[in-house]
């Protein structure tokens, strides 16, 4: 183990390699259906985040039984079970524990040739960056806490959190990446200036390329944004030369996403094949968003 990743790989010979990831979350929708479902996609992403193909899973669940409907649990382990179906990945068991909040998610296990790793670490410059799904997760669920979230703007977070990304992933392995992350807690920006620490280069993003999820500009302006957001800019603010770029979408750039898209680091004419193939297979914002430089290293310019 080298450099940290968005999953860990053991090598077992020269052809195959094991990818292996955990994660479990709190409810973010009220639907338990729903909820399953995302916590899955969620969990599986780190693998696909590495190019890798997930093959078995194990649950996780904190489950408060005294003061739930067992329904709940019922209906969030099919969410679950459907997406892991959807991702043909097996699984094998899992553990429960009795806990007073709800919690749900996997432990993943792929396979990757140890080649073919799609690491953090793998952006060059002249490549461009490609995300796979548009940003603002985060705020929706915010505004959805606040009971100000529309039903048609839930659906669409809903659509996007429970998309998995096996979709992006194979497309990069055949038409081919040089890295690739996940867009999940740290937001884009938290995520993009991993991938630049890692790969000891810089960026340039073009904020009015980056797809943004309905009613997120609205929300945004108004300033309905989760506290993790405002962390994630703490910390990440510093590498960031912002520009003229509007505060609120500085925010939004910084918005903590759940289950988000990939963010490939690739040639520009394979972003544009797998741009293309994306929209056509039904992820019609998936855009090229900023490209790779030399230098300066460790900054990311918003333009
Ligand atoms: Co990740
Ligand atoms: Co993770």
């Amino acid at each position: 183990m080298e450099k940290p990743d968005d999953a860990g790989v053991y090598k077992l010979n020269d052809e195959t390699a094991l990818v292996q990831t955990v994660d479990f979350m709190t409810p973010i929708v009220d639907d338990p259906y729903s909820f399953g479902q995302i916590a899955a996609a969620n969990s599986l992403s780190d693998v696909y985040a590495m190019g890798g193909r997930p093959i078995t899973a194990m649950n996780i669940v904190c489950f408060p039984i005294k003061d739930m409907d067992i329904s709940v649990l019922r209906d969030m382990l099919r969410g679950g079970l459907d997406k892991m179906r959807e991702a043909g990945t097996v699984l094998i068991g899992g553990h429960s524990v009795e806990d007073q909040e709800l919690k749900y998610g996997l432990s993943v296990t792929g396979l990757i040739h140890p080649q073919k790793v799609l690491a953090r670490s793998g952006a060059r410059p002249g490549d461009v960056l490609v995300l796979t799904k548009p940003l603002g997760a985060g705020v929706l669920s915010t505004a959805l806490k606040g009971g100000i979230l529309d039903a048609s703007s839930l659906e669409a977070a809903i659509r996007n959190m429970v998309l998995l990304n096996k979709e992006a992933s194979e497309l990069m392995q055949s038409i081919g990446a040089h890295g690739c992350t996940d867009i999940t807690g740290f937001g884009l920006l938290g995520h993009a200036s991993e991938m630049c620490l890692q790969s000891n280069a810089g960026m340039k993003i073009e904020t009015g390329k980056v797809p943004l999820l309905p009613g997120v500009v609205e929300f945004a302006r108004k300033g309905v944004l989760p506290g993790g957001a405002y962390r994630n800019k703490e910390f990440r603010l510093p590498m960031v030369d912002t520009g003229s770029t509007p505060d609120w979408m500085v925010n939004v750039l910084f918005d903590p996403q759940t289950s988000g898209g990939l963010l490939i680091s690739t040639t520009p004419q394979r972003a544009r094949e797998i741009v293309a193939q994306l929209r056509e297979r039904g992820q019609p914002t998936a855009a090229i968003i900023g490209e790779v430089v030399a230098e300066p290293k460790n900054r990311i310019a918003l333009v």
